[in-house]
């Protein structure tokens, strides 16, 4: 404000100093508008030099609101604002002219047009001199009027710019979070990496110290979601620490809705374990249940106190938060349901033969543990998975009289069993987003000599997911009772795959898959024989 435009311009056109400065209604002078300091300290000397007390032009009538100095400068009463519940007047004090530039030409250049003053004397008029103007005192008042009413509306415009400006910046950063939510927002990735994104992105846009979002453990979240805790920032605490502080916070009333606390050592102190200096807590809920809540830790203090923009940015990322929480437990809950029946559909085809009871998801079982110790993405893992419950969907095809036959195969019944993966496959390639699954089920009986069937491929001609089911297809089949021979104990099983490495199977997959743990699928086959005490082939 040094090169305030009232003093810019007047000293332009009058060629003479002219300060602004404000008095309160108690007759104080508290500041000079836009003045240097030397400027302030020269209209303070002026107003000390007048003939009489600068005060009564606060109080006095509109037709004598100036007093003549004794240099020929004068004081002038402006205006009187109300700010709040005070009123302040502003004064103008106004050096002698010193210079002969005609006032008619200062006029045209700047205050003319937009004054709407018509007391202002017009261009080519006044040929006298500033000082001489200045002995007209209407026309300088006038002058001073038009000016600070001018410089009156551009404060106010410039007020009302700054908190437009504030106002579009709040808007956009609350844009481009949500903006940067909605780009991660996928409900088929971890949905722990989707909530640490979301405390990353509240984290750059709040200037908090840390923070979390924490979920119960409810069955309103999905399985992956309940219990839930995402910590992002520096908590200066243990992950454990941090959690249970968090819980304790969620048990408090007072973050059953948005809350801020500005203060927590004296707010909240003796409910809370030492969270930090300030929160912000919002909610989670689904309906009527309260199923987890974010919570912004510690303001910094430079940043100011936790605002209403700050309440505002978490309500909409805990708004975006909700929906990701709705469709991750709605696609669970299809993915669940779209498992369930594969699964039916597989114990049907099983079920025509009680000596292949639970194969099929044993099966499935062996293949996906074998994909996870390859270190495969779970994506590709939960395909593989399915192509292991998929694999002889095609003995759907296989007539019961040959498939159950007690004793040896005929030729031609073998070739009839050996049809099995080519009909799986011309089933499996009608169902829409199953064509990677269709060389699990058309090559888990090819060998990787190139003895197997239905294309005798050898070697890794063998697309990979059918080397990896023979794998698991085989070590259930050797585990099981079949009509044709007992199951083997599993040392045996384990030797005999051993044995196979590089002509049955690939020699590069038996080690990893020799090395899994099998108790979960003993734990399926105890099952299983529970379920059908009837099929009890199955070596333990
Ligand atoms: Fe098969």
């Amino acid at each position: 404000m040094s090169d305030h435009p009232f003093d810019v311009l007047a000293a332009r056109a009058l060629r003479v100093g002219a300060y602004l400065v404000r008095a309160d209604d108690q007759g104080r002078l508290y500041d000079g508008i836009g003045l240097k300091p030397e400027h302030w300290r020269r209209a303070q000397t002026l107003l000390a030099d007048a003939p009489e007390p600068w005060q009564k032009l606060l109080t006095s009538d509109p037709g004598d609101d100036r007093i003549i100095l004794p240099n020929g400068g004068h004081i002038l009463r402006l205006s009187s604002n109300r700010r709040g519940r005070h009123e302040h007047t502003i004064l103008a004090v106004i050096e002698p002219c010193v210079c002969s530039k005609p006032l008619g030409q200062v006029l045209s250049e700047s205050t003319e047009a937009d004054s709407g003053c018509t007391n202002v004397t017009t261009p080519g008029q006044c040929n006298g001199c500033a000082a001489a103007c200045l002995s007209d005192p209407i026309t300088v008042e006038c002058l001073l009027r038009c000016w600070y009413e001018d410089l009156f509306k551009l404060g106010r415009q410039e007020s009302e710019l700054t908190k437009l400006s504030q106002q579009l910046a709040e808007t956009y950063e609350e844009l481009n979070l949500l903006y940067r939510l909605g780009q991660e927002l996928t409900v088929s990735g971890d949905p722990r990496c989707f909530v640490q994104s979301l405390c990353q992105d509240l984290l750059e846009v709040m200037s908090f110290r840390w923070v979390a979002v924490k979920l119960f453990d409810l069955p309103e979240l999905s399985e992956q979601l309940a219990g839930m805790f995402v910590c992002e920032g520096t908590t200066q605490k243990t992950i454990n620490e941090a959690e249970q502080a968090v819980e304790a916070l969620a048990q408090m009333p007072q973050v059953h809705k948005p809350a801020v606390v500005l203060d927590i050592a004296s707010q909240w102190g003796h409910l809370l374990p030492a969270l930090g200096n300030s929160l912000l807590a919002y909610p989670l809920y689904k309906g009527e249940t309260m199923y987890g809540l974010i919570v912004a830790i510690d303001k910094d203090p430079e940043a100011g106190d936790i605002s209403s923009v700050d309440l505002k940015l978490v309500g909409s990322t805990a708004s975006q938060l909700r929906i990701f929480l709705d469709n991750v437990t709605l696609y669970d809950q299809m993915h669940l349901m779209f498992l369930g029946t594969l699964e039916a559909l597989t114990a049907a085809v099983d079920a025509k033969d009680r000596y292949t009871c639970g194969h099929s998801q044993r099966v499935a079982l062996l293949s996906r543990q074998l994909a996870e110790a390859l270190g495969l993405p779970p994506d590709r893992v939960e395909r593989i998975h399915i192509a292991g419950l998929m694999h002889d969907v095609g003995k759907i095809g296989v007539p019961e009289s040959v498939l159950c036959k007690a004793g040896k195969l005929t030729k031609e019944e073998y070739e009839i069993i050996k049809g099995h993966p080519e009909i799986g496959a011309n089933i499996v390639k009608d169902i829409p987003h199953f064509d990677d699954i269709i060389p699990g089920v058309l090559y888990h009986h090819e060998r990787y000599d190139g003895k197997g069937y239905p294309h005798g491929l050898a070697g890794e001609d063998i697309p990979m997911m059918g080397r990896l089911l023979a794998l698991a297809d085989s070590f259930d089949a050797m585990s099981s009772t079949r009509t044709y021979r007992a199951a083997l104990p599993r040392e045996r099983v384990l030797e005999e795959i051993q044995a196979c490495a590089g002509s049955q199977f690939d020699p590069d997959l038996t080690p990893h898959f020799l090395s899994l743990d099998f108790s979960e699928y003993d734990g399926q086959v105890a099952n299983h024989k529970a379920g059908d005490p009837g099929a009890q082939g199955v070596a333990a």
